[in-house]
């Protein structure tokens, strides 16, 4: 089914999301969320459960007094007197304020729970929701009333009996029913259906809503599929929060929704720093394998989805990923990750990143010997592929052996080496190291073309090695190509004359 209404982000982070944190929300805490939500451009707020307790009512109360006119803050209240009575009073003088009473509609509640007579609990409800409906209407001309039929994911079995209800209940002043999947228990398709039967037999003006647990993992895809079966209101909860294995996550709906090509009235680009925010005051760890949020939503470590992530990195659409990251603004690159399942690229790709050159050639060359540290050790931090790089890259053996550098005077250097162990000291002249070495070279009977030079400042603390700079020489090959020799020392001459040396040792090696 199409959904052509926007959809209407409720927060419940609040409430549900506080109510399971193994310490709940001060005032001032809460307040911190509150901002967060309105900055992620919410619709609306449930802000507690002023009956639970002082310290929630003076929260309820203080928020609902900052929050803008246009947000519904919404307030849980049992059907009961006293709670209604003072969810009111919490939230009246708001802009839009929103009293959300709640009573189980299923069989096995209110046998086993309740002990009630479902006709009694039918009453229960109508009277608890008429009552809502004139303390708000009397505190404030916006004000609203939401009910839920808890557990509404066990009403399978007399559904008839919560339509009729849900009828008067709607007739009582309620404009907003909630679904909740309190416990979720079965396949998305099974509560989707009891939803679209609901919806067919409510009056369109109400705004029907979903609350769904995420017991089976299943509830941010419950609730994308509910969007489009009639809900509106999307119950959901920033990272996940709620009790047991937490509420809808906000993000993934968010995000899947955008994605399905709806228009998300969210700030899409809030998410990221929100999510460490509700972490950190949570003290519920982001998991690693968090969608979107965790460390490795946008890590890649087999070759082949490490090669498709580079070749997209820059794009929207990405190979391997569900998102461009910066939409939900963040601003860590697709993160690759050296194990023993990937490949060249990988090398190529972390050896630039630190800042060294190599070429995809040398990462071929270098990808047994990292694979074969890496299937020792598994993942392999970047200072130990460097630390290859820099033992296979910087020290190439062949026929050529430096075995002294030494600045005699000037312009002139004795460079003293072996050739196939063949000794020669040659005093070179010329603008410094590197041109003085060629010259030595050169009269020794081994004469080649430098094509460029550069010098690299180290990462200290990637190398620790104390050295200070990496020489990168080109040379021309036999085929007039371009051969590369590096090497590093804290000495920059020594560092120049070993590269040079480096890179004589592939052009003469057989
Ligand atoms: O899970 C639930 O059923 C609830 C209701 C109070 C809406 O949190
Ligand atoms: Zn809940």
């Amino acid at each position: 089914m199409e959904n052509t209404r926007q959809p209407f982000f409720y927060d419940i982070t609040l409430r549900d999301g506080n109510q399971s944190l193994k310490k709940p929300w001060q005032l001032s805490e809460k307040e911190i969320i509150f901002n967060k939500l309105l900055e992620l451009k919410v619709q609306a707020v449930e802000l507690g459960f002023p009956a639970s307790s002082e310290m929630d009512f003076e929260a309820c109360r203080y928020l609902a007094s900052i929050a803008t006119e246009k947000t519904v803050v919404s307030v849980l209240a049992r059907c009961v007197k006293n709670d209604i009575t003072s969810a009111v009073e919490a939230v009246k003088h708001a802009g839009t304020p929103r009293i959300h009473t709640f009573l189980t509609l299923s069989p096995f509640h209110m046998k086993y729970v309740l002990n009630k007579d479902p006709m009694e609990v039918r009453k229960t409800a109508i009277e608890a929701v008429k009552f809502a409906y004139e303390e708000i209407s009397k505190a404030n001309k916006n004000g609203q009333v939401e009910f839920s039929v808890e557990h509404f994911g066990d009403c399978g079995e007399n559904l008839d009996f919560v339509i009729d209800t849900l009828k008067e209940i709607v007739k009582a002043g309620a404009t907003t029913i909630n679904l909740p999947n309190t416990v979720e228990r079965k396949r998305p398709r099974v509560f989707l259906d009891m939803i679209e039967r609901v919806y067919d037999a409510l009056p369109k003006s109400v705004s029907l809503s979903l609350h769904n647990h995420n017991d089976l993992g299943m509830a941010t895809a419950t609730t994308v599929e509910g969007y489009f079966s009639g809900a509106v209101q999307l119950e959901c909860c920033l990272n996940g929060l709620g009790e047991r294995a937490g509420n809808t996550n906000f993000y993934e709906v968010a995000v899947a929704l955008h994605n399905s090509g709806v228009d998300v009235p969210i700030d899409l680009s809030k998410i990221y720093e929100t999510a460490l925010i509700v972490s950190q005051m949570s003290k519920v760890e982001i998991y690693e394998k968090a969608p979107l949020i965790g460390p490795d939503a946008l890590a890649h470590r087999s070759g082949i989805h490490q090669d498709g992530a580079l070749k997209t990195k820059d794009m929207e659409f990405g190979a391997y990923r569900p998102i461009h990251p910066s939409l939900i603004g963040r601003k860590d690159d697709e993160k690759i990750g050296f194990t023993s399942q990937s490949g060249k690229t990988a090398i190529f790709e972390i050896i630039s990143k630190a800042g060294y050159p190599i070429t995809i050639q040398e990462a071929i060359r270098l990808t047994p010997v990292i694979k074969e540290a890496a299937e020792k050790i598994g993942e392999l931090p970047t200072r130990n592929i460097i630390d290859i790089y820099f033992r296979e890259i910087c020290n190439v053996q062949g026929p050529f052996k430096l075995t002294n550098f030494d600045h005699v005077e000037d312009n002139k250097f004795v460079v003293e080496f072996k050739y196939n162990d063949k000794p020669f000291k040659v005093t070179g002249e010329g603008n410094g190291p590197i041109d003085a070495c060629m010259d030595a070279l050169k009269q020794a009977g081994f004469e080649r073309k430098l094509l460029f030079y550069k010098q690299i400042a180290m990462d200290e603390e990637l190398l620790g090695s104390g050295a200070i700079a990496m020489s990168v020489i080109h040379i021309e090959g036999n085929n007039k190509e371009s051969i590369i020799g590096r090497a590093i020392h804290k000495n920059t001459a020594v560092a120049n004359v070993r590269a040079i040396f480096n890179a004589y040792n592939l052009i003469y090696k057989v």
